[in-house]
C-alpha cells in the first residue's frame, strides 16, 4: 500500500492564532471549537464597552450594533441580516421553531437516522405535546450518489408530513447532505424544510436564500471559531411571525424602534451581547487569510478557502491513514463534495461496545494517555472516531492520533472462536 498523501505544513501562524493548552491534541473542532484569539479580544472588548455604560449601551446603542453584526453573517450565509436572530446555540434556534411550527394532531415530522440526538429529543418532544409523530427515515449505507440521500427522504414522505428537519453536516456520521437538492424536491411536495446546520458555517459555502429553506439554524462558535455561545436562527420572511425565543421577556425594541420579529430575540432580559457582536472578527479572521509561504502549498492564495483548503487535505490525511490502520471505509466516498473538516473513520467491529452511555473507555484513554481530544461515535451498533481538522491542528497530531488507535487495537483480546 502507499502511503497516504501528506497534506501541508501547518502555518506557525495559525496555531499561535488560538489559545490551544499546550501538549494537547484537540482533534474535536466539531463538538466544541475554541474561538480564534482575535475574536475572544473583540468580545472582550465589547463587554468593557457594554460595562462603561450598560444603560447607554442598552438604551441606544445595542440594537444598532445587534443590526451591523447581522448584516455581516447575512452577507456570510447568504440572507439578509434582518432575517437572522442572534441566538446562544443551535440548540436554542430548534427549540424556538419547534415552539413556533404550527404542527397539529396527526401531523408528522420526518427526520432521519443521522440527526443529533438532541434535536430528535426536542421534536419528539414537541410531537408528544401535540400529537404528532416524530418520523425517523433511513439513509443509504453508502454516500455516493446525492439522488439516492433525496430519494430515501422522499420515500417516507406522507400526505401527513409537514416539516422535514435535516442536518447540513451531520454530527454522528460527518456527512455532508445534499441539502440544495433536498430544499427544492421538498418545496416542489409544499412540505417545509429546516435546516440543522451547526456544522455548515465556514465548512462548506452556506447560502440561505438560494437554498429556500424555511428555517436554518446554526452554531458559529464550531467552524467559524466565533466565541463559545454564538448562534443564528434564520426564518423565512413568511414564518418570522409565528416565531418566539423559548425565553419570554418584554418583547418589544428598547430603543423604541417599529416592532419587528427580531425584537423577543435582542432581549431576553439582561445579558451580555458580547459575543454576537464578535461575530464579525470571527467572519473577518478567516475571510483574511493568506496562505503560507511553503513549497507544499497548492491551495488558493487567500480568504477562507485556505482554511477549508487546510482543513480538507488534513481531514482527508486522517481519513486515509486511519483506513491503513483498520481496513475499514468511510461510509462518504472520498470526495469534499461528502465530508469537509471532519470525517468519521469506522473501527474494527471488534471495539468493544461503550461501558458508560457518557463516553467511549477509548475517549478516555486517548486522552490520559497521549491528551488526545478525540470522539469516538457509537452509531447503529458501530463505533467510529470523528477526526476534526482546524488551522490549528498538524499531520504530526494525526500521527499520534493513528499510533494511538493502533496501541489500542493491539490490547483488545483475540477474536474467540
Ligand atoms: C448536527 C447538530 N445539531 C445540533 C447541535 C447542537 O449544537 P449546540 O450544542 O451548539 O446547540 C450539534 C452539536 O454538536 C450538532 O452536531
Amino acid at each position: 500500500m502507499t502511503s497516504p498523501a501528506a497534506p501541508p505544513a501547518s502555518h506557525p501562524d495559525w496555531q499561535q492564532a488560538f489559545d490551544l493548552r499546550a501538549g494537547v491534541a484537540y482533534l474535536n473542532h466539531g463538538s466544541f471549537g475554541p474561538p480564534a484569539r482575535v475574536t475572544t479580544a473583540a468580545r472582550e472588548q465589547w463587554s468593557r464597552r457594554l460595562a462603561s455604560d450598560p444603560m447607554d449601551f442598552f438604551l441606544r446603542e445595542m440594537e444598532e450594533q445587534l443590526d451591523r453584526a447581522r448584516d455581516e453573517l447575512g452577507g456570510f450565509v447568504g440572507t439578509a441580516g434582518r432575517n437572522l436572530a442572534f441566538v446562544d446555540n443551535a440548540t436554542f434556534a430548534m427549540n424556538g421553531i419547534a415552539q413556533g411550527f404550527p404542527l397539529q394532531a396527526g401531523d408528522v415530522v420526518l427526520a432521519n437516522d443521522h440527526e443529533y440526538g438532541a434535536v430528535l429529543r426536542i421534536w419528539r418532544e414537541r410531537c408528544r405535546q401535540v400529537g404528532a409523530e416524530l418520523q425517523v427515515a433511513s439513509l443509504p449505507p453508502r454516500f455516493e450518489d446525492p439522488a439516492e440521500v433525496v430519494d430515501a427522504l422522499l420515500a417516507a414522505v406522507t400526505p401527513r408530513t409537514r416539516l422535514l428537519v435535516v442536518s447540513h453536516i451531520t454530527s454522528p456520521t460527518a456527512v455532508i447532505l445534499p441539502v440544495a437538492a433536498i430544499c427544492r424536491r421538498f418545496k416542489e411536495r409544499g412540505i417545509a424544510v429546516c435546516i440543522d446546520g451547526p456544522h455548515a458555517p465556514a465548512a462548506v459555502p452556506v447560502a440561505i436564500d438560494r437554498l429556500g429553506c424555511d428555517f436554518y439554524c446554526a452554531s458559529l462558535h464550531k467552524w467559524l471559531a466565533a466565541p463559545l455561545g454564538s448562534g443564528f436562527l434564520y426564518a423565512h420572511p413568511r414564518w418570522q411571525g409565528k416565531l418566539q425565543p423559548p425565553v419570554v421577556s418584554w418583547g418589544n425594541s428598547l430603543s423604541g424602534r417599529s416592532s419587528s420579529w427580531l425584537d423577543p430575540f435582542n432581549w431576553m432580559g439582561t445579558r451580555d451581547p458580547a459575543g454576537f457582536l464578535a461575530v464579525p472578527t470571527a467572519i473577518g479572521f478567516l475571510q483574511g487569510l493568506v496562505a503560507p509561504a511553503q513549497a507544499d502549498w497548492c491551495g488558493p492564495p487567500s480568504g477562507l478557502a485556505v482554511f477549508t483548503h487546510y482543513s480538507h487535505a488534513l481531514t482527508r490525511y486522517a481519513r486515509l491513514r486511519m483506513v491503513e490502520l483498520t481496513g475499514c471505509e468511510p461510509m462518504v466516498a472520498d470526495s469534499s463534495d461528502w465530508y469537509s473538516t471532519m470525517i468519521a473513520c469506522p473501527l474494527p467491529a471488534s471495539v468493544p461496545e461503550p461501558e458508560s452511555p457518557h463516553a467511549h473507555q477509548w475517549q478516555h484513554e486517548l486522552w490520559r494517555r497521549h491528551r488526545i481530544e478525540v470522539p469516538i461515535v457509537n452509531w447503529h451498533g458501530r463505533r467510529s472516531i470523528r477526526v476534526s481538522a482546524h488551522l490549528y491542528n498538524t499531520a504530526a497530531q494525526v500521527d499520534l492520533l493513528v499510533e494511538a488507535v493502533a496501541e489500542l487495537l493491539k490490547e483488545l483480546p483475540p477474536a474467540s472462536g
